[in-house]
């Protein structure tokens, strides 16, 4: 046969593979998200995603060790606080939920890169993620909101800030708000490209922060749309925000490789609850072999582009890095 390109040379042998591989990752660009729970000696496993907890501010430690061992140094903080009002109070409260298990992570990890979630929807009674105008989101009043809510976070000692709500204007408004108050160097992460998704699922039932009623289309994006995602990602790069978040991940990752074609910042790409459910729920069956799935989804992530990628998946990612199976 006279054919001199040959593609299936540079596949043989697994020294040959990684030595022509396109794409390389390392552990520190994993994020964990965690979710933290008022009350004490709360270990609770989160039904629609198994090996997933709600944590007391005082049992979270365990697990941020065992994640620094595997060499996952950066978690983002989600919390579930106690009461739930219209205006979301808890959100922005100095002793609350997350305010407090950050301080405590701080003091007791300063190895550990702190990130928070900024949003009303686990703090509202409503369970939208702004204060209510009849039943619309009111987005102008919200970002006062919001923005005291980054401020409240930061204050308590988080390194990164991540507005996940989707108001117009909300990146502008905590970096006005954390510039007034001296944290120039505080980087905004900011859920941009965010779509209204049915893979949300599963965190809702985690956080109890499902709407009360409809849902939440008219802030979250419509996921026919692929330019509009462009232009949120624009907007809030020149409003301010360091790095750029696309979410959900693996049914998204088109959108992942052409933001990082259209921004020169940072790309994050968050694979969320459902996606992690739909994982651990074939490998239950017998379906599918979930170290090998978690590999091949987190490398589809790294090869459409992102920097960064946040994960349920996080602590096992690093391990199987550690043993050579990815990376
Ligand atoms: C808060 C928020 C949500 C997620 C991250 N931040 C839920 C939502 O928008 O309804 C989802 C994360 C996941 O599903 O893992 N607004």
């Amino acid at each position: 046969m006279d054919m001199r390109v040959r593609p299936r040379r540079l596949r043989y042998g697994e020294g040959l593979r990684k030595m022509v591989r396109e794409t390389r990752m390392d552990a520190s660009s994993l994020i964990y998200p965690i979710f933290v729970k008022e009350g004490s000696g709360i270990v609770e496993e989160i039904p629609t995603m198994p090996g997933q907890y709600r944590y007391s501010v005082d049992t979270m430690e365990k697990k941020l060790e065992e994640l620094l061992d595997a060499g996952v140094f950066s978690v983002m903080f989600f919390g579930i606080p106690e009461r739930k009002d219209e205006i979301g109070s808890g959100a922005y409260a100095a002793d609350g939920i997350v305010q407090r298990a950050v301080a405590k992570a701080r003091r007791e990890f300063p190895e550990l890169y702190l990130i928070t979630d900024v949003c009303m929807c686990e703090y509202t009674s409503h369970g939208h993620c702004g204060v209510l105008c009849g039943h619309d989101v009111n987005n102008d009043e919200t970002l006062n909101l919001l923005a005291k809510t980054a401020l409240s976070h930061v204050q308590a000692g988080a390194d990164m800030v991540a507005p996940s709500d989707m108001m117009d204007g909300r990146v502008a408004a905590i970096r006005d708000i954390l510039d007034a108050n001296g944290y120039v160097n505080t980087p905004i992460m900011s859920y941009a490209v965010k779509y209204a998704s049915a893979f949300y699922g599963p965190f809702r039932d985690a956080a109890g922060s499902a709407p009360a009623f409809g849902d939440r289309k008219s802030y979250q994006m419509d996921y026919h749309n692929s330019r509009e995602g462009i232009k949120e990602a624009l907007l809030d790069v020149q409003e301010g925000a360091d790095i750029i978040m696309v979410k959900p991940a693996m049914s998204y990752l088109d959108m992942v490789t052409k933001i990082k074609q259209e921004v020169h910042v940072p790309v994050a790409a968050y694979s969320v609850s459902g996606e992690y459910a739909m994982i651990k729920a074939g490998a239950k069956l017998g379906y599918i072999e979930e170290e090998k799935i978690i590999c091949e989804t987190a490398a589809s992530a790294f090869r459409a582009g992102c920097d960064i990628y946040l994960t349920y998946y996080a602590q096992e990612i690093a391990r199987y890095m550690q043993e050579g199976r990815i990376g």
